[in-house]
């Protein structure tokens, strides 16, 4: 008894805190560099434009960039961060396939264009935000406004980073809620998985798929078996022989922002576990009933899409507001 009054008061006490901390949180906005760098926005689409035109892979960077950014302390720009004596940053992460993010470079460039244009005043975070954003219109996908106004962080955690971002491999429930646990829904989940439109996965992330249930999901038929043998010369079944190989997820459109990563499921042809475990799992009766929708109405995946990339962006902990800072670099936290 005393012990459960206990923590019914510390819960109370945990509450009213927190309920406090998230009053104080300065709310992004839309013109929060209104006057402090009214072009910001002009200057990133300008940076991305050429990148993304250079190569399509370029957006698909971006945007995983800013997802695994978010889902560790919030979208605070961690994810930038190099590994020095003093900090472990995330990019070693398992999760975040070792070495396997790229992108850095290009918000690299964002940052010094807006250094000399306005030093000191646009956060990392945002930065990779509004790219992400630019990144999908770029290579056909929905508009959205960007709310701005993030800091960068004065930490990152390898820990986060290795608990919060899901693979592959995790069953769907296990996926359904690490989304939960940032606020996200099912659908904000099944509709962000559509960024898997676009860009690349590494022979080490699809192996189990294509020598597990490809088959099964997919069905006995000539043009499915010719994608699976073709998927199994990229990727020999030894682990560790062809492990960096990659091919598209969505093999039809594979630059292209479109809903055929859907069509893809429909057919039982994901490459990833994790998507097609959306159509194909048993426990997955609210995620294949949005794979129909989404695959049959372009309008409403975009429409869902916009709304949820504005809720992942949306993501912050109140410890970055308060204790955060503007990086000079985005790779190293200000001395
Ligand atoms: C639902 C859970 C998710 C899982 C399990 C997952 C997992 C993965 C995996 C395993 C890869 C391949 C990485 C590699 O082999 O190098 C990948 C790539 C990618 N993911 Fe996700 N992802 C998820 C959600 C998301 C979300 C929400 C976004 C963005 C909104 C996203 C954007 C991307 C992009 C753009 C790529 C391609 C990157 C490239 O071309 O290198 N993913 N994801
Ligand atoms: C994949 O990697 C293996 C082993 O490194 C290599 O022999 C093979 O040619 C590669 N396949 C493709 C299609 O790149
Ligand atoms: C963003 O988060 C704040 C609180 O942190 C909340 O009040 C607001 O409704 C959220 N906006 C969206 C679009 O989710």
């Amino acid at each position: 008894m005393a012990i459960s009054l206990q923590c019914f008061l510390f819960l109370i006490c945990i509450s009213i805190f927190s309920s406090t901390m998230a009053a104080t949180d300065p709310p992004l906005t839309l013109n929060y560099y209104k006057s402090t760098c009214p072009n910001v926005f002009d200057i990133v689409k300008k940076e991305m434009e050429c990148h993304v035109l250079s190569d399509p892979r370029n957006a698909a960077f971006v945007l995983r960039l800013h997802f695994h950014d978010c889902f560790v302390q919030g979208c605070d720009g961690s994810i930038l961060l190099d590994d020095t004596i003093e900090l472990q940053g995330e990019k070693k992460a398992s999760t975040n396939g070792l070495n396997s993010l790229k992108g850095f470079r290009i918000i690299d460039k964002i940052k010094n264009k807006l250094e000399s244009e306005c030093p000191g005043i646009v956060s990392c975070a945002d930065i990779l935000t509004i790219a992400a954003r630019d990144a999908v219109i770029l290579v056909g996908g929905p508009y959205w406004h960007v709310p701005v106004g993030r800091k960068d962080s004065k930490t990152a955690s390898y820990d986060l980073a290795m608990e919060n971002i899901p693979s592959a491999n995790e069953g769907l429930l296990s996926i359904i809620a690490k989304f939960l646990y940032q606020g996200l829904s099912v659908t904000d989940m099944v509709a962000l998985s559509g960024a898997h439109t676009i860009g690349m996965a590494r022979c080490e992330s699809f192996r189990a798929r294509i020598y597990g249930d490809f088959e099964a999901t997919s069905g006995k038929n000539p043009i499915s078996d010719s994608y699976l043998s073709e998927l199994r010369s990229v990727c020999p079944a030894i682990i560790g022989s062809g492990d960096n190989n990659v091919t598209a997820m969505d093999n039809v459109t594979p630059n292209l922002f479109d809903n055929s990563f859907y069509h893809t499921l429909l057919r039982g042809e994901g490459l990833l576990n994790s998507d097609q475990e959306l159509y194909s799992s048993l426990f997955g009766i609210e995620t294949k009933s949005l794979v129909q929708k989404y695959a049959a109405d372009p309008v409403a995946f975009f429409n869902q899409f916009s709304d949820s990339m504005v809720k992942l962006g949306n993501i912050t902990n109140s410890y970055s507001f308060v204790n955060g800072e503007v990086r000079k670099n985005c790779r190293f936290v200000n001395t």
